[in-house]
């Protein structure tokens, strides 16, 4: 069905289906906590954008898209601890909620650097969300605001997820083979 990228993953963690209910799920919960306010989704490149697609399409409130990109990935399946802005927002900020969106939460670094440096620019607030949530991969003391799922541990790709570029127009989220990393 998923021809030949399919046979690089060995277990389907989460299916359209479960995506789906996730992003429903977290999508409702801003709508009643933003009623009546002025929301801006920010959604980080590359990994966040189907999500906050989908995401959007489901929440009923007026509401303004960005995007960001930072990078803290360098290929591999760990992060280098240190964060890089390559690309901003161009919204002003000073009237609006922002919701930082991103595909997975994991070492937490991402999130909290770019937190703080979204609130240097004076929004009403700042709030995160992820649709994965892998709160024991931590390095950081951080908890983030909307989350879809809590995963385990493992190193996932699909649904905006790269393993160096690769697979994130897989349309469920999954493990790869260990002969993919050889
Ligand atoms: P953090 O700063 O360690 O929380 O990193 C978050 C970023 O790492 C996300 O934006 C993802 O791009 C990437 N990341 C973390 N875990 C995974 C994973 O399991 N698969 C693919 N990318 C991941
Ligand atoms: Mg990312």
């Amino acid at each position: 069905m998923y021809s030949n990228l399919n046979e690089d993953i060995s277990k389907v963690l989460y299916s359209e289906e479960d995506i789906k209910q996730a992003v429903i799920k977290i999508a409702k919960e801003i709508e009643n906590d933003y009623q009546g306010k002025n929301v801006l989704l920010i959604g980080l490149l590359k990994g966040a954008a189907p999500f906050l697609c989908d995401l959007a399409r489901n929440i009923n409130i007026n509401l303004s898209i960005d995007f960001m990109t930072a990078s803290s990935y360098y290929n591999g399946t760990e992060t280098s601890g240190t964060v890089t802005i390559t690309k901003d927002i161009s919204i002003d900020v000073k009237d609006k909620h922002i919701i930082l969106i991103d595909d997975v939460a994991d070492s937490g670094i991402t999130l909290t650097y770019l937190t703080n440096h979204l609130r240097e620019k004076n929004p009403l607030s700042v709030k995160t969300c992820a649709l994965l949530d892998k709160p024991l991969r931590r390095k950081v003391d951080f908890t983030v605001d909307y989350f879809g799922i809590i995963a385990p541990n493992d190193f996932v790709v699909g649904y905006g997820m790269d393993y160096q570029e690769k697979y994130r127009q897989l349309p469920y989220i999954g493990i790869l083979k260990e002969t993919v990393y050889s």
